[in-house]
């Protein structure tokens, strides 16, 4: 199923509440924004995998009819457009017909929107039915919470399980001027940036494996090689184009995210299958936790593929996890597992370059690591698998 955005063009509340309640009759959820230049902005239609725009035109006019044509051959290329107004230049219809959309007038809408709803999304199935790699974004709240060991650690155990089946796993690390990723190894950074950066399309299968930097266990793993890197220069079109080129090489693809945000960002959370918010349990992290779930609501990712990870934890006496209450009320009805602080074992492992799931798994950090990765085995890839991704700016 595709998610539903209503461009209200000025035409009012009501239309747009009309149009929102078919919808919602028929089990779709949507979200309303003023005009196809807001459409375009916002980070959860550039982040959605399938998208069904209703465009409502406030008018007939040729005006209304260019403003369509320009958005069906821009920025909602491989979108599904309904346009609703009361008539329609035939040429326009023929280019709406086209790009995949559908005509509607006012009158006819409430009865028939379901139905070109349906057949929007069949053809949906029939163009993408080779389902692409499950993203899973590793999120962290602020700087040094273990998100890239975490990282690491998940995609070593993905890689073992995908291995068996046959399936591929990437990690990607985004910290571009540290490699801490490929550090945590013991692996050589070999990805380039700057010769993706200009041309993204560029990146075949042959250049991704010159990128990819192979861990025993079959993972593999993009790192940046360049620590002069700037981070400036790591723009979205690039890294969507990475994304998407390694989601059609690998059956799942990680992504360890910096604790800095980038425009691309929130791009990059709407569109994955999975989030792995982490944070640690004082106060400042708790906060910050907190505002990364309203953030996650707010870009529609749903709660079901949201895990928040709280690392670091302290024991008390009896063996339970300290501040376990305040962490709970951080973080209301949400999903959370808490991992303990073991800073000897943390250690050896960044020193040997090794996995404690590999070296130490029964110990108790290895069993709370082993908890979050057998979590996120559970993430079956999304209804609705890749597409359009690498326009996003
Ligand atoms: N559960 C834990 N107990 C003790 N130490 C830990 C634990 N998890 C991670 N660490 C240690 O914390 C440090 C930071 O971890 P890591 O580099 O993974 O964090 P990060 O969130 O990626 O940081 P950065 O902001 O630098 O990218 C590392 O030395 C790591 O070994
Ligand atoms: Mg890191």
């Amino acid at each position: 199923m595709s998610d539903a955005f209503i461009v209200s063009n000025g035409c009012g509340g009501e239309a747009t509440a009309q149009v929102a309640l078919v919808l919602e009759q028929h089990g779709r959820r949507s979200r309303a924004v003023e005009t196809v230049a807001a459409l375009a902005a916002d980070p959860v239609f550039l982040g959605a995998r399938r998208r069904a725009v209703i465009l409502l035109a406030r008018e007939a006019s040729a005006e209304t009819e260019a403003e369509l044509v320009a958005f069906i051959e821009g920025p909602g290329r491989g979108t599904a457009t309904i346009y609703v107004a009361d008539s329609l230049a035939a040429a326009t219809y023929k280019r709406l017909l086209r790009g995949g959309g559908e005509w509607l007038t006012r009158e006819a809408l409430r009865r028939e929107l379901p139905e070109a709803l349906r057949r929007i999304e069949s053809g949906f199935a029939e163009e993408d039915a080779p389902a692409g790699a499950v993203i899973t974004a590793f999120l962290p709240a602020k700087g040094g919470v273990g998100n890239t060991m975490l990282a690491a650690e998940c995609g070593f155990a993905a890689a073992h399980r995908s291995a068996k089946a046959g399936g591929r796993v990437a990690v990607i690390d985004l910290n571009v001027q540290s490699a801490a990723l490929a550090d945590r190894l013991d692996l050589e950074a070999r990805l380039d940036f700057s010769e993706i950066l200009g041309r993204p399309e560029r990146l075949d299968a042959r250049l991704a494996e010159i990128f990819a930097a192979h861990h025993d266990s079959g993972l593999d793993v993009y790192a940046s090689a360049s620590r002069a890197l700037v981070f400036e220069e790591v723009n979205g079109r690039a890294l969507f184009a990475l994304i998407d080129r390694l989601s059609q090489l690998y059956a799942a693809v990680h992504v360890d995210l910096p604790a800095l945000r980038f425009s691309w960002t929130e791009t990059l959370l709407a569109g994955a299958d999975a989030v792995v918010a982490t944070g640690t349990s004082d106060v400042p992290a708790l906060r910050r936790l907190t505002e990364d779930a309203a953030m996650l609501d707010r870009l529609g990712v749903d709660r079901k593929r949201t895990v928040f990870v709280v690392n670091r934890c302290d024991t008390t006496l009896l063996g339970g996890v300290a501040r376990r209450a305040e962490i709970e009320r951080a973080l209301p009805g949400r999903e959370i597992l808490m991992i303990r602080r073991d800073e000897a074992l943390a250690t050896e492992a960044a020193d040997l370059g090794r996995p404690i799931l590999e070296f130490a798994p029964k110990k108790p950090l290895g069993r709370d690591v082993r908890a979050l990765a057998d979590r996120l085995a559970t993430t079956a890839p999304a209804a609705t698998p890749p597409g359009v991704r690498a326009d996003a700016a």
